[in-house]
């Protein structure tokens, strides 16, 4: 075991190395070859969703007990999506560093993610790649559906109440009544946002034990499946089962299949390319298209369809779906010792109006569209489940902001330029831009629409979307107008095409006329100090899943240098 390079020591080291654990009442047998297992822990108040993460170590803990392991909890930094400014996404990568390094330089043969929020699954996993010690995930569990006035919210509602208000047709006593029904217990956001899409991201690539993603954050059973967790890491510790032999392009591969069949948030392009740079799988933006076509949307859960996650658990969950997929999924390795397809074969939907089938799907589209185009010579992306099926096919004159902060002081001008049939262009939003690549893509509507009466419109930009949004928005522009691509040159009154069945985003500008407006083109000013400024400079691109160019690759668990 690793952990015997420290506790398996004697003389001065060893001493050093069990002394100091002691305090915390240990028993000198913990320290005798016992699989030492690491639970990574995200809890903090300022993340709600994950506020009740100490409780769910607990659960953990008794398992690794029972299994014959020594179970050891240690903080990482927690992202928390509602609260961080300016963005989670910022951080990201610096929360995987944390992960890495601690996982890294202390003594645990084998680790637990504890995830939840957002951010919070993928800058565990990217870091736990980059390690490869055996690992298992432990998501958090979504909230209960929220009850307002009668009838089911989750946080899709947000940006309806929002518009809602907006246009007159809400009152801020009800948005006040509305936020309180919203967040009623424990837990995720309670639609197919982003936590509940990474936690049924890790559950299909086999990072975690079957169920994983949808049983609801305050049912009992969420603590079964970690104490479940914990039993299991202790014998993949001692079967020596790596996060590579789990994450291989097949693992992917099913996770952006299934990433379709769910409605998945856009933001699962990102995660899933940035966790492949770190385990070394050659994953390209292209994969989420070509692997995409061909597979409906079988929930039918917010923002895309009409239930919530709660539901989406009585209903059968994620294994439901992927046993519904049939031929559609490889029969991977997953972290309980078995296949993924063996692990589902037996799940069944329960609820048929939940859960859909091949035969009977919610939407014949799904997935990501991938469009290229001279607007995006590395690709953008946009959810088609979530989008306007009129708009999809649209040529319309710009409206341009050129910040976020630009779009806030004019959205509302009543003499801002505007009508149904134009785009809305959101530049400087992306990773280097913003930084941090803000989920700011489904810009709000201008107030005189609404009011008209329009409900989607198509929105560019080289920023993210949170994965409870909806409309016909084209995100993650490559390269992003603070990277210098063609996106920064559009200005009022061009012609954009969107031709989503040809997967194309055009610019009518003619090339002798982008030059002029290249040659005036300035790049903006980067911070000088602090993290801000090394993100600046390492971020890649979305369509590379914007994570540092340094972090890359995986530097194993082996520590070289030993000051003892
Ligand atoms: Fe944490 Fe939505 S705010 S999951």
């Amino acid at each position: 075991m690793r952990s015997q390079n420290w506790f398996g020591k004697t003389g001065k080291d060893g001493f050093i190395y069990r002394a100091w654990m002691k305090n915390q009442g240990i028993p000198d047998h913990e320290f005798k070859g016992k699989p030492v297992i690491g639970i990574c822990n995200t809890w903090s108040e300022f993340t709600p969703c994950n506020a009740h993460f100490r409780e769910l170590a607990e659960s953990v803990k008794h398992g690794v007990y029972e299994a014959g392991g020594f179970p050891v909890e240690f903080p990482v930094m927690s992202l928390g999506e509602t609260l961080i400014k300016p963005t989670a996404m910022l951080y990201r990568n610096l929360a995987s560093m944390d992960v890495e390094e601690s996982i890294r330089a202390n003594p645990m043969d084998a680790v637990v993610l504890l995830c939840g929020c957002d951010k919070t699954t993928p800058s565990l996993v990217m870091g736990a790649c980059s390690v490869n010690i055996p690992t298992i995930v432990v998501s958090g569990g979504p909230m209960l559906t929220g009850k307002y006035q009668g009838r089911d919210i989750g946080t899709s509602d947000v940006w309806r109440f929002n518009e809602a208000e907006r246009s007159g047709k809400m009152t801020l006593d009800e948005m006040a009544e509305a936020e309180a029904c919203m967040c009623r217990s424990r837990g995720h956001c309670a639609v197919m946002g982003t936590a509940s899409t990474m936690a049924c991201m890790v559950e299909a690539l086999g990072l975690s034990l079957p169920g994983n993603a949808a049983i609801p954050a305050a049912d009992a059973r969420r603590k079964v499946l970690a104490h479940l967790s914990g039993i299991r890491i202790v014998e993949m510790a001692k079967e020596q089962l790596l996060l590579s032999q789990i994450l291989t392009r097949e693992a992917f591969e099913n996770a952006i299949k299934v990433n379709a069949a769910i409605g998945g948030s856009t933001n699962a392009v990102i995660h899933l390319l940035a966790m492949a740079g770190r385990i070394g799988v050659d994953l390209k933006l292209s994969d989420f298209d070509d692997l995409s076509r061909g597979v409906p949307l079988l929930a039918n859960l917010h923002p895309s369809g009409n239930y919530f996650m709660e539901d989406f658990y009585y209903a059968g969950g994620l294994p439901a779906i992927m046993s519904g997929m049939g031929d559609l999924l490889y029969p991977a390795l997953t972290v309980n010792g078995k296949d993924i397809v063996s692990n589902s074969k037996n799940a069944k939907s329960y609820q048929s109006d939940v859960i859909g089938s091949l035969d009977e799907p919610f939407n014949p589209l799904s997935g990501i569209v991938v469009l290229q185009g001279n607007l995006c010579e590395n690709g953008a992306v946009l959810k088609p489940s979530a989008a306007t099926p009129a708009l999809m096919k649209h040529r319309g004159k710009a409206v341009v902001f050129e910040t976020i902060e630009d779009f806030h002081h004019r959205i509302d001008d009543p003499d801002l330029d505007v009508d149904a049939t134009s785009i809305l262009v959101l530049k400087n939003v992306g990773p280097k831009g913003y930084p941090g690549m803000p989920e700011v893509g489904n810009m709000t509507l201008p107030k005189k629409l609404l009011q008209q009466g329009v409900t989607d419109m198509v929105r560019i930009s080289d920023g993210r979307m949170s994965g409870t949004g909806f409309g016909t928005v084209v995100l993650h522009v490559s390269p992003e107008a603070a990277a210098g691509g063609i996106f920064a040159l559009v200005q009022d009154g061009d012609w954009i095409e969107l031709d989503v069945d040809k997967r194309s985003l055009n610019l009518e500008v003619s090339d002798e006329e982008l030059a002029q407006r290249r040659a005036q083109w300035q790049a903006p000013a980067f911070q000088t100090r602090g993290y801000v400024h090394l993100y600046q400079h390492h971020v890649e691109q979305a369509h590379l899943g914007a994570d540092l160019d340094f972090l890359r690759g995986c530097s194993g668990s082996e520590v070289t240098r030993d000051s003892h």
